[in-house]
């Protein structure tokens, strides 16, 4: 088979650029490893900005984001048992939209399904051949049988542990991490939310974040020790610590229940270098992860797939690669500063083993934070996101 596009991985960053390039008529093709089954059971984020608002309304599959999205207009901390309140809108003019990342892939999946474009799931033994060549080409099994695509570009959209990043060698790329001692157990349960806006946590028996899907739908989340398994935490222990770490409003507001999904993730930042290795284009999680504070892992996705979508236009259209060329180096100057503001708030509010000197800086900055407007400004200008 041949297209012009090949993109690994139907995450939000391979479906979004997937959608936006055909409209505007290049073709690619979709592979992905998994079912769209399971693709869709993964829940993971929930607050998107603006960035992201707009390229899914440009994608044309806006419609259902904006009927059942909610726009939230401010957040709120509770440190050590007292809620402070940031008005996004009085602090920056801006909002942003709370609606899950299983909505927004449900809706560019159908987009694409509808469109009648090529996606080849469950497919396995991906590789990528001669990226540095004119000609690169992606091989894969999938129904009982080989598949080669020939394409122009190769759009690296499979997440962090994917095959893509992992296909450069190893003296092209440089890589940064850092690894945080401690977890995040979410829990997903149909009741109304504690609160109508997210409630970020700070607590000496660590973070917890009181975040929904829609009114009758709830995501909680609790920092936990990294040595924890899901099978420590039944849902009547989430709900006793839940309750431990929250100020008493919110444990009166607090309506518990059965979980529909419980997980536990890891937290890390990291980012790889550069982003373009000859006709491979990395976007999304397969290029850098936050850890999830500062929900900016999918707008990060949303803003490298709008600077590819539109260098690849250039490409195609205009026959320009300034786009291309200038890709890795307008991504990593957003991603960067993500990567700081994730790392910022991570270590603000989770609690640190060890860490004493780490605690007097937290609450001075809190302290800070909570009575200087500038520095009010600055959190809700981060949060609801950069402009470009
Ligand atoms: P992914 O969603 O990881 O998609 C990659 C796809 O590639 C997957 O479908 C995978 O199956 C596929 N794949 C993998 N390997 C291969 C292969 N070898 N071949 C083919 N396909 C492959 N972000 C926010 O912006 N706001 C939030 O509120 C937020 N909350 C979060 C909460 C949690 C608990 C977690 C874990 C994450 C959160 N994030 C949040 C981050 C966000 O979910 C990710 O940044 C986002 O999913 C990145 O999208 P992606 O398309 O780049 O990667
Ligand atoms: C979520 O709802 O899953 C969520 C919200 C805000 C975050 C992280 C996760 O910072």
């Amino acid at each position: 088979m041949r297209t012009q596009v090949a993109i690994i991985g139907a995450g939000p960053a391979g479906l979004l650029l997937g959608q936006l390039l055909h409209r505007h008529g290049i073709d690619n093709i979709i592979i992905e490893k998994h079912t769209p089954e399971h693709v869709l059971s993964r829940i993971r984020a929930g607050v998107i900005e603006q960035v992201a608002v707009d390229l899914i309304d440009e994608a044309g599959v806006g419609a259902r984001m904006r009927r059942d999205g909610l726009v939230h207009h401010g957040t709120q901390f509770c440190v050590d048992g007292v809620r402070h309140r940031f008005d996004f809108r009085e602090l920056t003019g801006k909002s942003v939209m709370v609606y899950g990342q299983t909505e927004i892939t449900k809706d560019l999946m159908d987009g694409r399904a509808a469109a009648g474009l090529p996606t080849d799931y469950a497919a396995y033994d991906v590789a990528l051949h001669n990226i540095f060549g004119a000609h690169p080409t992606v091989t894969y099994r999938g129904d009982g049988r080989s598949h080669q695509v020939e394409c122009d570009f190769i759009a690296g959209c499979d997440g962090f542990h994917g095959v893509s990043r992992k296909s450069v060698p190893s003296g092209a790329i440089k890589t940064y991490e850092r690894i945080y001692p401690f977890g995040w157990l979410g829990l997903l349960t149909d009741r109304p939310p504690v609160s109508d806006e997210l409630i970020y946590v700070r607590h000496e028996l660590g973070f917890a974040l009181c975040s929904m899907r829609s009114p009758t739908r709830s995501r909680y989340y609790l920092q936990v020790s990294l040595a924890d398994d899901i099978n420590d935490w039944p849902d009547e222990r989430f709900w006793d610590e839940l309750r431990l770490r929250l100020d008493g409003k919110a444990n009166a507001d607090l309506v518990d229940g059965p979980a529909l999904e419980k997980s536990i993730a890891p937290l890390r930042s990291f980012v790889a270098e550069p982003m373009r290795f000859g006709r491979l284009l990395l976007a999304g999680d397969a290029a850098h992860i936050v850890p999830p504070t500062g929900a900016k892992g999918l707008n990060l996705a949303a803003s490298d797939v709008r600077y590819l979508s539109q260098a690849l236009v250039e490409r195609y259209k205009e026959n320009s690669d300034i786009g291309l060329d200038h890709y890795s180096a307008r991504a990593l100057a957003r991603v960067w500063k993500a990567e700081r503001f994730s790392w910022w708030m991570t270590t603000l509010l989770h609690t640190f083993p060890d860490g004493q000197f780490e605690q007097k800086m937290q609450s001075a900055e809190l302290d800070y934070l909570f009575k200087s407007r500038s520095a009010a400004a600055a959190f809700a200008e981060n949060y609801v996101g950069l402009p470009f």
